[in-house]
C-alpha cells in the first residue's frame, strides 16, 4: 500500500545520532543510564539478557504512536495505509540489516524464541518424522533446545549433541559423524554464556554437505556483529530486538523463501490467511503466513530505528568496541583476583563476545550479584536458560556480566571494585593482586 498525502515529519534532526567521532559519548543517547540509585551511577552490565534503549528508539515509538498510529493490513483510509507502509519499511531496514535476500523472507515473531519455535514446530512437524535426527550443541539456550524437546516428544525425533572443549569451544572432533543422516542441525552463532562465536559459515556448510538444514540461533550475535545470512549460508536465523537496542515484544525469524514457503503456519487467526471457509482456509503468503493477529506494530517501528541507530553507529565499531572492553575485563579481573575467579569459555577475546561468565572464590552467584547491586553494578547471576551447558560446566550458576557499546571501562572497573568489597562482605580475605 501507498500514501499520497503528506506525511508527518520524521523525529526532529537533533534527535538523529552523531556518533561520527566518539564511541564513548554514545551513553548519553540512552536515558537510562543516566540514572542514579542511592547518589550514584548504574553501572549496566546486563546487556546479554536485554539491552537499554537509545532516545532514537524510544522517540521513533513516540512519533509513530502520537503522529501515524492506526491498524495494519486491514483498513482502506490513508492512517492506516501509512502505519501498513512504516511496519513494512521497519521489515525492510530489519532484512537489510542481516542482508537477508527480500523483505519478505523476514518473518516478525515475539522474539527469538517463537522464531525458533515456528522452525522445530511448523518446519518441523510437517519435514520431520520418527528417527529423524536433529544435532544441537551442550552450549544452546533453552529456547534453542526445548522446541527440538517438544518435536522428540511429539514426533520421536532423535537429538544429538555437540560436546565442548575445556577452553568453551564447540568440540568438532566427531562433527561429520554427529552429522550424518541428521535432517537438522540448530546451533548458537553466540553463546549466551561463555560468549563463543561459532564459524557459523563452516556449520552451515557442515550441515549442507550431510544434507541437514542449518538452523542459526543469531541471538546474541547480531546485536554485536555484521550479521549476513546470505553468506553464511543458513537456511533458517533467529534474533530479537530487545537485545539490540530496540523494543521487547518484537523479534525476527528469517528464512530462507523457499523454506517459508514450505512450512506451515504457527498460529491461525486473522491477518495471516488468504481465505477461510467453512471447510477450510488458505493461508496469506509468507511472510503474513507468520504473523497471525494484530502484530506488534509500534514495537515493529522501534525495531527499526534499532537497527538505524546501529547502522549508524557501524556494527564493525560495535564489535571493536565491545571486543576492546573484552580484553580489558579479562586482564583487570586476572589481575585483580587471580585464581580467586573462574572465567568460562574462550581467554582469547578474539574467539569471544562481550561478556564474561564467572564464579568468584566460594561466593554463591547470587550473593555477589546482590553485592555488586548494592554497587548499582546490574550483573545476571543463575543458570542462565542453560542448564545443559551448566551441567557440563559443573556449576549450577555463573555471574554474567555482559557490556554493549554504550559501556566503558568505569563500568568494568566498578564491578572489578564491588567483587573487592564482596570479599570484605563475607570476610574473606584481600584476594592477592
Ligand atoms: C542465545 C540465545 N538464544 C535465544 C534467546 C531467547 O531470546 P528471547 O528471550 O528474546 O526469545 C536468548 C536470550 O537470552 C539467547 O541468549
Amino acid at each position: 500500500m501507498t500514501t499520497s498525502t503528506s506525511r508527518p515529519s520524521a523525529p526532529p534532526a537533533d534527535h538523529r545520532l552523531d556518533v561520527g567521532a566518539d564511541l564513548g559519548s554514545l551513553k548519553a543517547r540512552f536515558p537510562l543510564l543516566a540514572r542514579e540509585i542511592d547518589g550514584a551511577p548504574l553501572h549496566y552490565l546486563d546487556s546479554a539478557n536485554t539491552s537499554q534503549k537509545p532516545v532514537d528508539v524510544i522517540e521513533a515509538m513516540d512519533h509513530f504512536t502520537t503522529t501515524s498510529y492506526a491498524p495494519i493490513n486491514r483498513s482502506a483510509y490513508r492512517l492506516a495505509a501509512e502505519a501498513t507502509d512504516a511496519f513494512e519499511a521497519a521489515r525492510a531496514r530489519v532484512a537489510r540489516f542481516v542482508n537477508a535476500g527480500n523483505p519478505d523472507e523476514i518473518v516478525f515473531t515475539k522474539n527469538a524464541t517463537e522464531a525458533l519455535n515456528v522452525v522445530a514446530q511448523s518446519w518441523g512437524g510437517a519435514h520431520l518424522g520418527a528417527g529423524d535426527v536433529v544435532l544441537l550443541t551442550h552450549m544452546e539456550h533453552h529456547a534453542n533446545i526445548v522446541p527440538w524437546h517438544i518435536m522428540a516428544t511429539r514426533q520421536g525425533i532423535e537429538l544429538r549433541w555437540i560436546p565442548l572443549t575445556t577452553d568453551g569451544q564447540l568440540d568438532l572432533t566427531d562433527l561429520d559423524h554427529l552429522l550424518d543422516g541428521a535432517k537438522v542441525f540448530a546451533f548458537s552463532a553466540m553463546s549466551n554464556v561463555l560468549g563463543t562465536i561459532n564459524p557459523v559459515a563452516d556449520l552451515c556448510a557442515a550441515a549442507h554437505t550431510a544434507g541437514a538444514l542449518a538452523v542459526v540461533d543469531a541471538c546474541q550475535y547480531v546485536p554485536h556483529n555484521v550479521t549476513d545470512v546470505q553468506a553464511w549460508d543458513a537456511d533458517f536465523a533467529a534474533f530479537s530486538s530487545h537485545k539490540m537496542c530496540g523494543p521487547s515484544g518484537i523479534g525476527a525469524l528469517w528464512g530462507r523463501a523457499e523454506l517459508l514457503d514450505a512450512t506451515p503456519p504457527f498460529l491461525g487467526g486473522g491477518n495471516m490467511i488468504a481465505d477461510v471457509r467453512v471447510d477450510g482456509y488458505t493461508p496469506a503468503p509468507v511472510p503474513a503466513k507468520f504473523e497471525a493477529g494484530t502484530p506488534p506494530i509500534v514495537e515493529a517501528i522501534g525495531f527499526g530505528a534499532a537497527v538505524d541507530f546501529l547502522n549508524g553507529v557501524g556494527m564493525e565499531r560495535v564489535h571493536a568496541h565491545e571486543r576492546q572492553l573484552t580484553a580489558y575485563a579479562l586482564d583487570t579481573l586476572t589481575d585483580r583476583f587471580g585464581d580467586e575467579i573462574r572465567v568460562h569459555g574462550p581467554t582469547n577475546p578474539t574467539e569471544r563476545g562481550g561478556m564474561l561468565s564467572f564464579e568468584f572464590r566460594d561466593l554463591h552467584p547470587h550473593d555477589v550479584s546482590q553485592v555488586l547491586d548494592q554497587r548499582n553494578v546490574c550483573v545476571r547471576a543463575g543458570h542462565h536458560c542453560a542448564k545443559p551447558l551448566m551441567r557440563v560446566l559443573g556449576a549450577a550458576a555463573t555471574v554474567r556480566a555482559s557490556w554493549y557499546l554504550y559501556n566503558d571501562r568505569c563500568d568494568i572497573d566498578a564491578m572489578a571494585d564491588a567483587l573487592d568489597s564482596a570479599s570484605d562482605i563475607f570476610g574473606l580475605p584481600t584476594p592477592r593482586t
